[in-house]
């Protein structure tokens, strides 16, 4: 059984966040789930889909992904003494999903502005699995440099970029083949990929 974190920033993408969530709520390999949205992770959360994530509670859980879970502890950015800021609690990784650019240059400069840096920071000096999906285009040299630096130490960089040699048709198609891939990296299992088997097979 697997517990994890998932950090919510201020990209685009939230989307992404909310299937996930959904997955690993599904998940009978994960059974807790600490979740930490930045102040401008619920703005864009807000902006993209509508919903109100400020707070914490279940109602927070609820609103994000339309299930009543015990599984997920919501914790507020605010809060720099949550569980998930200590190294002695208990999480098997983290997931930064969305990631600003902006949180990106925080954890790769080692600082701690909210919760999400902070238990972004523990699971690096913990040696734990740290994966970022930034989102942003175009890149500039310092954003390269950032990922650069992280992905030197072992930080797994995703950017949300969907492929399409799948041939997945709708939007949800794509969304949902890159949330599988989110899944992977996060050693979840599940069976419902979309999985490249060579050219000829299709
Ligand atoms: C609607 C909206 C979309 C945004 N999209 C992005 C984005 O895709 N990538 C990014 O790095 N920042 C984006 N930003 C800017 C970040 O939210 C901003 O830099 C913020 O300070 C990030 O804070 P955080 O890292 O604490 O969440 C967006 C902001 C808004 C309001």
């Amino acid at each position: 059984m697997k517990s994890i974190t998932v950090g919510i920033t201020g990209a685009s993408g939230s989307i992404y966040a909310q299937r996930l969530l959904v997955k690993l709520i599904e998940s009978p390999s994960v059974d807790r789930i600490d979740l930490v949205l930045s102040q401008a992770g619920i703005r864009v959360v807000n902006e993209e889909l509508g919903i109100n994530a400020a707070g914490t509670g279940h109602r927070v859980v609820t609103e994000l992904t339309g299930i009543e879970s015990d599984k997920v502890i919501v914790h507020p950015a605010s809060d720099i003494g949550a569980t998930i800021a200590s190294g002695s609690y208990e999480s098997h990784a983290m997931i930064i999903v969305p990631c600003s650019m902006s949180s990106l240059a925080c954890i790769a400069s080692g600082v701690m502005r909210d919760l999400v840096h902070r238990a972004a920071d523990v699971h690096l000096k913990e040696g734990r699995k740290l994966i970022l999906v930034p989102r942003e285009t175009p890149v500039h040299a310092i954003h390269l440099e950032n990922m650069l630096k992280l992905a030197r130490i072992g930080v797994q960089i995703v950017p949300a970029m969907p492929s399409f040699y799948h041939q997945l048709v709708t939007i949800g198609d794509l969304i949902e083949h890159f949330t599988h891939r989110l899944l992977d990296h996060l050693d979840v299992p599940h069976n419902q990929a979309t999985r490249w088997e060579g050219s000829r097979k299709r």
